[in-house]
């Protein structure tokens, strides 16, 4: 995808900073961030954004909450508006956390409905984050779009209220696209706890490892969105994620086989429960069964390049062993660091 004028709201993250990486070499990409280059304690003073790799990306300053006219006005003409803003979801589910997990969301969905309604020249199309942790925990068929079952649990609830908030957004020369993604495999993300605990000789299964994990390569992420929102008979809810979803237990031999782990220990959802206390987070996220299948996309005629998760793992991995850690500062176009 070349030449499109691409905002990202809450790109600093590691999706966000995945796409601004690929699209930035042929395409003018706006992220808009809470955070500018003053910080004197910017927490993005280790994430990798070379200027000299992607000198078309630019941060805009909001707070997530209010349409002001200094990031409003970038909306202008803009091909492609992707919202992944959110507070992260890995963090214990205390009264804060859930209003800032659920607010987060709803507050940056308005203000860019508030925004994108008042261009005179909006974004063609307006691609919204949302998860496919809406789906019930699954042991028995797969979810998709059309029959895909939902329960009442706080994750499903905060999935309802977000995309229920960006349908609520009137923009009526704007596509709408519901992104509800799989876990993402990537440089970064998800692949980094669970890298270590296969280094640590802690990569067997999760709970009994029969609990499904719904992934999706971070380039069919990517070629999902450009495909999406290259095809105008696109608008609606799609499921992100590959068409072949595995079992916990099948995903941590797979990556223990590409890490060429010796040992790996399983941990029983009983000290999962108890570490992820220790750890300040939630053992829903290791333990719910997703079983979510692509059926809009493939119906669509997307080709997925990672379908299956071995040559996706091994591809994370290659490219792992390829890179030095990262160590550049996070630099805008102007060269200052965020
Ligand atoms: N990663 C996955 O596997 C996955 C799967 C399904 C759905 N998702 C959803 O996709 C989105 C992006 O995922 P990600 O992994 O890239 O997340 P991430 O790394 O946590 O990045 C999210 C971005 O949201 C912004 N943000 C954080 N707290 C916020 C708050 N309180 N108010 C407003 N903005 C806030 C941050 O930008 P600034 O700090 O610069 O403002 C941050 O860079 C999230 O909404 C996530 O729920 C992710």
């Amino acid at each position: 995808m070349n030449n499109r004028k691409i905002i990202i709201a809450g790109g600093t993250g590691f999706i966000g900073q995945a796409l601004a990486s690929a699209w930035g070499r042929g395409n003018e990409v706006i992220i808009l961030s809470r955070y500018d280059g003053n910080s004197e304690s910017n927490r993005f003073s280790n994430q990798l954004i070379r200027p000299s790799h992607t000198p078309n990306i630019t941060y805009r300053r909001w707070d997530a909450m209010h349409p002001e006219k200094h990031w409003t006005n970038e909306l202008e003409g803009a091909d492609i508006l992707l919202n992944l803003a959110g507070k992260s979801v890995n963090c214990r589910y205390n009264d804060a956390n859930k209003k800032a997990i659920l607010s987060s969301r709803i507050n940056s969905t308005k203000a860019l409905g508030k925004a994108v309604a008042s261009c005179i020249h909006p974004p063609k199309v307006w691609l919204n984050a949302a998860s496919a942790t809406i789906y019930r925990h699954a042991m028995d068929l797969p979810q998709d779009e059309y029959t895909g079952e939902m329960q009442d649990d706080f994750s499903v609830q905060v999935c309802k209220q977000w995309e229920q908030c960006f349908l609520d957004q009137t923009v009526k020369d704007t596509r709408k696209i519901i992104l509800r993604m799989a876990i993402t495999l990537g440089d970064g993300g998800v692949m980094a706890p669970f890298r270590r605990l296969v280094g640590w000789g802690l990569g067997g299964r999760q709970g009994n490892g029969r609990q499904m994990f719904s992934w999706i390569h971070i380039d069919d992420l990517r070629r999902a969105i450009e495909f999406l929102s290259e095809h105008d008979d696109c608008s609606g809810i799609f499921n992100i994620a590959a068409p072949r979803p595995v079992t916990n237990r099948f995903f941590m031999e797979t990556l223990r086989r590409s890490m060429q782990a010796a040992i790996g220990l399983p941990a029983p959802a009983l000290l999962l429960t108890l570490g992820a206390a220790i750890i300040g987070t939630e053992p829903e996220l290791l333990l719910k069964s997703r079983w979510v299948v692509p059926s809009r996309l493939v119906e669509k005629g997307f080709i997925f390049r990672y379908p299956v998760l071995p040559s996706a793992i091994a591809q994370l991995c290659q490219t792992k062993a390829d890179k030095p850690e990262r160590n550049a500062c996070f630099l805008n176009k102007n060269g200052a660091t965020l």
